[in-house]
């Protein structure tokens, strides 16, 4: 890493070595949440091609206490402290430097470094708030070993965690105990934690493939530490996948995992000591829904993953962020896919991907998958790094196969165990194990922008020759106007008239494996001969290329492929295009195409219920608004609502048939079919509800629940299409809640995403209440983050309203947690694509916010906001 230049920004291209490495990091911390005292003994040693370098640690908001080198302090003059970097010259070489430092948790609003949390005193880490711990090289490439002395008060502290293994206790004298860990794994000052206070926990020991016994924890507020067995199960399950399928063990004798109520993010992969936010832990079947669980499961997996992709091999700089985020989250969702059904899991990435990662693709914030400079790394733990990061391992992936890419893996993991690597590492060892070139692949990283492909196909009646036309396309983003060709894996699938399969291999000047072509270039052609009649194409199953197709089939074509296809990612994108050509066209031959298809799906006693399920569900307000040029959203949610009105009356019996004929099977439990019941019945509901104006059946519904998964659904739809019986449902479900943080932002989630503009008279009665907690993060997630991507049709009201009870509260939310203000000001990412006077009155809003924000985080974003 390196100091930013005079642009502001640390830049990809200055990475420099550090020049001390720091070999062993000795802590010892008295906790007190109003007064913590830190001492920290480094064994630093310089780094012999920078010789006579000057020490520099970071350090901020630390009080300092006192400096020392080999035991004997230092004067004043001896060293500077200007609140962002402590700075020592002259040192002789190898030394051990020691520093005592004051911090304040109690006082941490940001919940970055040491805070508190309730009772609780816990820290978080990632990417640079160890600095706010003590003075330290808080840069993911100096990895030492840890000795972590944690003294607490013992009836308040009773548990005392911190990374690694436990390996003395002892009572101290007036109240105090002690808790020693060590942690013998090289690891970046990011991973490191500690975790204390009044907690209780579930455990369970296993002995691993490699002969280990692990205690896995996982521990909650006594109170609540009888939701936490499903993710102790689910600790467990990540472990044994992580042994079958990549061949990797866990390394310590112990793996906690700790819930907070006051978390910023989802969850932290520190070393041996995972942090959750609460609502990725406590789940039981009256509390959390089928959605929660599913969700709790995956992110314990995708902290447990980075286990290895991230902590044995971990980073070299930030820029490197998403070879352990993308990596890993391709690493869980195979486990979910592993675990559950794949082709749901596929469905559930793929919406994300077009309603989420592609419109920020295509919006002011646009950047790489690897980043070539930012100023606030914080800002970057986007959706690009996320999940089009996943998407860029699962095209590798395709184009390998599975064994040469967990040979490649084996290699990465072998080669760098234990380092600090990169995306050209990464790369290196998948080259080494496939023997192919990937230099071509590399641009995957660099290239901001979604790929598109358009496909054009001509049949010639007197040869008999196909010919399809592939080209590609990657459009111009913020300081990337011009953009090569990327290799893509397109797979395809041909039908003759009788929907039978034409394997018959096209001749192309691509590579050719399969019933996969991989495209290299900007065109490539493919042709079939002497084919009888035109054959019903299909391109991209599966989505193995993440991109956008335009390829023109009528809605007879598309509709036949819904029939014909056995990709069942492939069959729900035929009816997802149906859908979106019936809202945007106004294609009344798609909407009878679609009817037709989906009263197909519902009377077929055979279909997969929960694949049915996500049929139902018609492409959400984000993916629509990245099909259109500019976006109106009343006009496009007012042709959104009119289909899915005519679709709910004209198939209203078989939605009917469906929810009753799976009531007995919707009862309790979590396995597949039962949650795939639940899944059809509140489908079937949601369309059912919107033409039943009495409410009945959500009303019956959400009065015999037998799960927060059936009374959620139907208190929802009891909200959303404004049922009589909603204020008493509401009022029972808060009360019987109240006391429940994590049901209550549900309800809340519930009232802010109604469908209706006056929805903002709801968020600002909630703003005005007691329950607007704004120290929290899941409550202004709840309140205002939900508000503002749940509900577009409040947030866009055309009078800025909607955006205005964002707007307003950023100040004062920046001031408490820079983070959470900067992720609803990302909210504001589309704006240059809406129609006229609503992207004037968002400009104004953004304008109006310059000199308001004072956070670095929210300075970054609003500055490229307004400079797109
Ligand atoms: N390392 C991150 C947590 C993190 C993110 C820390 C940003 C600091 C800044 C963790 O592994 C993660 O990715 N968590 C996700 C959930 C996950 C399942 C995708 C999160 O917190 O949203
Ligand atoms: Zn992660």
């Amino acid at each position: 890493m390196s100091p930013p230049r005079d642009d502001g920004h640390v830049h990809l291209a200055d990475y420099v070595p550090p020049a001390w490495r720091i070999l062993h990091a000795d802590l010892a911390f008295d906790l007190d949440p109003d007064a913590t005292e830190v001492r920290a003994r480094l064994v630093l040693e310089p780094d012999p091609d920078q010789p006579g370098q000057p020490l520099v640690l970071d350090g901020e908001e630390l009080t300092l206490l006192s400096v020392a080198i080999d035991g004997r302090g230092l004067d004043a003059g001896r060293y500077t402290y200007d609140g962002r970097a402590l700075r020592i010259e002259g040192l002789p070489g190898a030394c051990e430097l020691e520093t005592r430092v004051r911090i304040h948790p109690a006082g941490n609003t940001r919940l970055e470094g040491l805070y508190t949390s309730g009772r609780l005193l816990l820290t978080q880490c990632e990417a640079e708030g160890f600095r706010r711990i003590t003075f330290f090289a808080d840069r993911p490439d100096v990895m030492p070993r840890w000795r972590i002395t944690l003294r607490a008060a013992r009836e308040r502290y009773p548990v005392l965690l911190a990374n690694g293994n436990p390996v003395a206790r002892r009572e101290l004298d007036d109240g105090r105990h002690e808790s020693v860990w060590e942690n013998p794994h090289p690891t970046p000052c990011y991973l490191f934690a500690i975790a204390a206070g009044e907690l209780d926990r579930v455990t369970h020991s296993v002995r691993t493939a490699e002969g280990r016994q692990v205690e896995l924890n996982v521990w909650a507020d006594p109170a609540d530490v009888a939701r936490c067995e499903y993710a102790l199960g689910a600790v467990e399950r990540s472990l044994r996948w992580d042994e079958r399928r990549f061949g990797r063990g866990y390394d310590l004798d112990v793996f906690n995992v700790v819930a907070a109520q006051d978390f910023t993010m989802g969850a932290m992969e520190n070393k041996g000591l995972n942090i959750f936010n609460a609502r990725y832990i406590l789940a039981d079947e009256a509390t959390a829904t089928d959605a929660d669980f599913l969700a709790i499961e995956s992110v314990v997996a995708h902290e447990y993953l980075h286990n290895w992709s991230g902590n044995r091999v971990t980073l070299r700089d930030w820029f490197q962020l998403s070879l352990k985020e993308g990596l890993t989250v391709f690493r869980d969702s195979e486990f979910s896919a592993d675990l559950h059904s794949r082709a749901i899991k596929r469905i559930e990435a793929v919406r994300v991907l077009r309603g989420r990662q592609f419109a920020e693709d295509a919006g002011a914030l646009a950047h790489p998958v690897r980043p070539d400079r930012y100023r606030e790394i914080s800002n970057f733990y986007t959706l690009t790094i996320y999940e089009k990061g996943a998407e860029v391992i699962r095209v590798l992936h395709t184009l390998l196969g599975e064994d040469v890419f967990r040979a490649g893996m084996d290699r990465y993991f072998a080669d760098n165990d234990g380092r600090a690597a990169t995306l050209e590492d990464f790369l290196a060892a998948h080259a080494a194990a496939s023997g192919r070139d990937l230099s071509q692949f590399a641009r995957w990283f660099s290239q901001a922008g979604t790929p598109e492909l358009t496909i054009t196909e001509d049949f010639n009646a007197a040869t008999g020759d196909y010919t399809v036309t592939v080209d590609q396309h990657v459009p111009p983003t913020p300081g990337q106007p011009d953009k090569q060709p990327l290799v893509l894996p397109l797979r395809f699938a041909l039908y003759d008239a009788a929907g039978a399969a034409i394997t018959a291999a096209p001749e192309t000047d691509a590579a050719i494996n399969g019933a996969m072509v991989e495209l290299v270039a900007a065109r490539h052609a493919l042709r079939w001969r002497g084919l009888r009649a035109k054959p019903l194409a299909a391109f991209n199953q599966g989505f193995a290329a993440p991109v956008k197709l335009r390829f023109a089939q009528s809605p007879a074509e598309l509709a036949r492929s819904v029939r014909v296809e056995r990709d069942p990612v492939h069959r729900w994108d035929g009816l997802q295009r149906l859908a979106t050509r019936a809202i945007l066209s106004r294609d009344a031959d798609a909407a009878d195409a679609l009817e037709a298809a989906l009263a197909d799906l519902l009377t077929d006693a055979a279909a997969d219920p929960a694949f049915v399920a996500e049929c139902l569900v018609l492409p959400d307000f984000d993916t629509l608004a990245d099909a259109v040029d500019a976006v109106d959203p009343g006009a496009l949610l007012d042709a959104r609502d009119a289909l899915l009105d005519r679709l709910a009356r004209v198939l209203a019996a078989p939605l009917q048939a469906r929810y009753d004929a799976f009531a007995e099977a919707a009862g309790q439990g979590l396995d597949g079919a039962a949650m795939a019941a639940r899944a059809l019945r509140n489908a079937c509901l949601a369309w059912l509800a919107r033409v039943d104006a009495s409410g009945r059946l959500a009303q019956r519904q959400f009065d015999t629940a037998r799960s927060m998964t059936e009374r959620g659904a139907a208190l929802r739809c009891l909200l959303h299409f404004g049922a009589p019986g909603a204020p008493a449902a509401l009022a029972a479900f808060r009360e019987q809640f109240a006391a429940d943080p994590l049901v209550t932002d549900k309800w809340i989630g519930f009232v802010v995403t109604r469908p209706d503009i006056a929805a903002c008279d709801d968020v600002e009665a909630l703003l005005a209440s007691s329950w607007w907690k704004p120290a929290n993060p899941n409550r202004v997630r709840a309140v205002l983050g939900n508000f503002q991507r749940g509900n577009p049709r409040a947030f866009h009201r055309a009078d800025g309203a909607g955006f205005r009870l964002v707007a307003e509260r950023l100040p004062a939310l920046d001031a408490t947690n820079p983070q959470v203000a900067a992720r609803l000001l990302g909210g504001f990412e589309g704006w240059r694509r809406l129609a006229g006077p609503l992207r004037a009155q968002a400009r104004a809003i953004l304008d109006g916010l310059d000199g308001r924000l004072v956070s670095p985080d929210c300075r970054d974003l609003l500055a490229r906001l307004r400079d797109s």
